[in-house]
């Protein structure tokens, strides 16, 4: 048991980076949203991992290299289209779904045969896992279940006490997770959209195709290609609704809801300039991009305010748009009126 949980900055990297190498657990930012890293060499800290978070141990990690070059450490047999994406898209918010070398814990890959390796752009993220000497195994630092740490301080309300640092490096630019996509079931298939859109993907990776449950919940009886995709994601305590369309309409149908309303306070999510009477306003940004980077943090933001019942603004109007739709709607448990 981990009593207090260090707050380390850039300076204190060398400290940090010995705490993984003994088997410790640090969280730190990236340019995408703060990961929970242990060494991906250690089952024993990946199990750590898997604790902290309350996660469930058939959900596998993300392996984070400080370079392109160290990809192979953990991965083999990389098809020319991941050659493709990595030249194009590392380092940055994308993560290739790759050939497991035996190297990588298992406990990280939770049993599988493949990994998911990603290289951060992030200067403090890559300067760890240089200090660490080891590629770093890290899901995203929030408790399983609830919308992904943009912010310390964020990561400090979920896992103080059960892990050993936190490096603060401020607020995340992307701030919803990485793109994932897999490379090992012949050809590209997008599994979780993030900052690398899919129209960047086909530039390189022209056949690439969009896995069906990206926007849609699993049936009941489906097995997910990404184990990741049949848990509650993103959610905060408030219950969300998207309402999405052009302005006027969105505007008039959260006007009707707030004045209906019987679950308590009420909060908007605003992508429209819009002035709700009897509501908590929270701005997401007037783009897709700015939206993405202010959606967690809102939706923590509206738990800490008591905000019962939020109403999201959305309209997909730009590249970062499918991102956004597919945390928002899984934040919503698909509760989503288009108007
Ligand atoms: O931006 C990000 O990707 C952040 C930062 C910290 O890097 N990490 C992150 O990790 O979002 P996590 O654990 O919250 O999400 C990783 C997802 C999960 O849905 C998991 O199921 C999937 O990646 N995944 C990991 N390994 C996989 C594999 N071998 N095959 C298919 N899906 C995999
Ligand atoms: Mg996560």
């Amino acid at each position: 048991m981990i009593v207090e949980t260090k707050l380390l900055t850039m300076e204190n990297i060398t400290d940090a980076g010995e705490i993984i190498r003994r088997g410790g657990l640090v969280a730190f930012p990236t340019e995408t949203v703060y990961g929970l890293g242990a060494s991906a060499y250690d089952d024993d800290a990946a199990r750590k991992i898997y604790a902290a978070k309350g996660r469930p141990s058939d959900n596998p990690l993300i392996v984070h290299v400080a370079s392109k070059e160290e990809i192979s450490a953990a991965a083999r047999d990389i098809s020319q289209d991941a050659k493709r994406l990595i030249d194009a898209f590392m380092p940055g918010p994308l993560t290739l779904i790759l050939h497991k070398k035996s190297v990588i814990s298992d406990g990280v890959t939770a049993g599988l045969d493949t990994v998911a390796v990603r290289c951060p752009s992030h200067g403090t993220a890559r300067a760890l896992i240089r200090a660490a000497g080891v590629p770093i195994a890290a899901p995203s630092a929030n408790i399983s279940g609830k919308p992904s740490p943009t912010t310390a301080r964020d990561v400090m309300e979920d896992m103080n006490g059960r892990i050993d640092a936190v490096i603060d490096g401020g607020c995340c630019e992307v701030g919803v997770e990485s793109t994932i996509v897999d490379t090992t079931r012949g050809g590209c298939v997008l599994l979780r959209p993030g900052g690398i859109t899919f129209e960047m993907l086909r530039t390189v990776a022209p056949d690439i195709r969009k896995d069906k449950n990206i926007l849609l919940p699993l049936a009941a009886d489906e097995k997910p290609v990404s184990p990741g995709m049949k848990y509650r994601h993103y959610a905060p305590d408030a219950e969300v609704t998207v309402i999405e369309g052009g302005r006027e309409a969105v505007q008039r149908k959260i006007k009707e809801l707030i004045s209906r309303n019987q679950n308590g306070k009420c909060g908007v999510l605003l992508m429209y300039d819009a002035v709700y009477d009897d509501a908590v306003m929270i701005n997401g940004g007037s783009t897709n991009a700015e939206y993405a980077r202010n959606l967690f943090a809102a939706l923590r933001e509206f738990d800490r305010l008591g905000v019962q019942t939020v109403f999201a603004e959305f309209d997909e109007n730009d590249g970062c748009g499918l991102a956004v739709r597919n945390r928002l709607y899984k934040a919503a448990a698909y509760k989503v009126i288009r108007v």
